[in-house]
């Protein structure tokens, strides 16, 4: 009978792609997919540490399974991801986890078919994390999941050190893919039928800093976009230190290049921004909204913020949500600050209490939520494309988004996942639109 897996991930859409390879492996080496842990010979767990709830999730999850393996001894659990990359972090878990039979890193998960043979033919666990980030080993078996969506990594790593994120130490510096290599992997997919590309990486505009090609992010941004088929083409994340109108010039020429800008502002405050190693002002990263929208007025933007960072206070935060009001963000996801062993504002003093961290939050959630809710009015009787993602048995409708991420829901006789079709909106209900098919591309 045929080895069954299960992967569990936790994180950013990078470790979502990462789960996608690593399941390519797997599939490569001959499991299939499992329903779930119960029905799984291996369970891999690919895990997250840029917040602390994102690690005692994964914790809680591992912990688990303990009685399952009593039962099946057979099982393999192996444990990878960011979280292993953590200074003295297997270490931890191995204590506290003894029956975790592989260990690996974000930094060698290509390496994971030989952990598991070498697991195979042992009866000591295998624990091998790369320390140090090597040369990007080019990997094309990805197994795909999010059909008709893909992603495709430019860069791996970050060099900018926020003085909040562990991302740095544990992903290592900035790599960039070579142009030839990215420029294949989006005409395999375009040819395959995927029609909408994301090109992901921690700071999408200092792609090919590292010395790797003389090729600007907005270059290839360019030649990504000249690939000839009918999709869709995001970008994530644009650090504001550089984000730039070379960029927006290439999203002028091309309208498959979605309108839409993810553009991490953390805080509104200037003294914040400093104290988090930002590198740009409030005054700046306003200006870079204006010059977008000066190019499409209907540009939408969305971000990241964090609250609660230490020092923080009642009237920079208020600066926070004066900002967010100011840009008008299509949506935002909103932290609570986590301090992380390691990084600077772990060691920094006067950390904010909890009561007042989860009372800004809450405000901050509800401020925009109450952007987004009006922003969906505004869609009230509109036609807008939407790229047909899913079927959603339940309400018995098929959902897609927008070029502005919007999830838009419609019925249909026919199966539409994968087609463009366009949806005239009748209910905007909070996040999500629901509309009456007009025609299909
Ligand atoms: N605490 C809270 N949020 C964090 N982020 C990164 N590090 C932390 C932390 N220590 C958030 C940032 C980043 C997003 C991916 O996660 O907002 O943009
Ligand atoms: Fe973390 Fe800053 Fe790098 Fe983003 S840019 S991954 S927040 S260090």
């Amino acid at each position: 009978m045929q080895e069954k897996y299960y992967i569990v991930t936790y994180g950013c859409q990078m470790n979502v792609h990462e789960s996608e390879k690593i399941a390519g492996i797997l599939r490569g080496m001959g499991y299939t997919e499992a329903q779930g842990t119960e029905d799984a010979d291996i369970i891999v767990f690919n895990t997250c540490c840029i917040r602390e709830n994102a690690e005692n999730h994964a914790f809680g999850n591992i912990g688990a399974l303990k009685k399952l393996k009593k039962q099946k001894p057979h099982l393999l659990i192996a444990v990878g991801g960011c979280m292993t990359q953590e200074k003295g972090k297997t270490e931890v878990l191995r204590k506290k986890f003894p029956f975790i039979d592989i260990m690996f890193g974000a930094l060698n998960l290509e390496e994971l078919e030989g952990l598991i043979v070498r697991k195979k033919n042992q009866k000591k666990k295998v624990i091998e994390v790369r320390e140090k980030e090597g040369e990007i080993v080019e990997f094309t078996g990805a197994y795909r999941t999010s059909y008709p969506n893909a992603w495709v990594n430019i860069m791996y790593g970050c060099n900018n050190f926020c003085s909040y994120c562990i991302v740095p130490y544990v992903r290592g510096r900035e790599r960039s893919r070579k142009p030839e290599h990215i420029l294949n992997e989006v005409r395999e997919l375009v040819a395959e039928g995927y029609k909408e590309i994301t090109l992901l990486g921690q700071n999408v505009n200092s792609y090919g800093s590292d010395g790797t090609t003389n090729v600007t992010f907005a270059e290839l941004l360019d030649q990504v976009a000249s690939i000839e088929g009918n999709f869709r083409l995001r970008f994530m994340t644009s650090h504001p230190k550089d984000f730039n109108e070379d960029i927006v010039k290439v999203m002028q020429k091309h309208r498959k290049i979605c309108r839409l800008v993810h553009l991490p502002v953390q805080s509104g405050s200037n003294e914040i921004l400093k104290a988090m190693n930002r590198r740009y002002t409030r005054e700046k990263y306003l200006s870079e909204i204006e010059m977008l929208r000066e190019y499409f007025p209907e540009a939408e933007v969305t971000t990241d913020i964090i609250v609660g960072f230490p020092g923080e206070t009642e009237e920079q935060y208020l600066e926070t949500e004066a900002l967010v009001k100011e840009v008008d963000y299509a949506s935002a996801f909103t932290f609570v600050y986590s301090p992380r062993s390691g990084t600077k504002a772990a060691e920094m003093e006067n950390q904010i209490p909890e009561e007042v961290q989860k009372d800004r939050i809450m405000r901050l959630v509800e401020l925009v939520n109450s952007l987004t809710r009006k922003k969906s009015e505004k869609y009230l009787g509109k036609t807008v494309e939407i790229l047909c993602e899913d079927y959603d048995g339940k309400k018995d409708l098929y959902l897609g988004r927008d070029e502005f991420g919007r999830m838009g829901y419609f019925k249909s006789e026919k199966d539409r996942v994968g087609q463009f079709v366009q949806i005239k909106i009748t209910k905007a209900n909070g996040i999500s639109l629901y509309g009456e098919l007009i025609e299909a591309k």
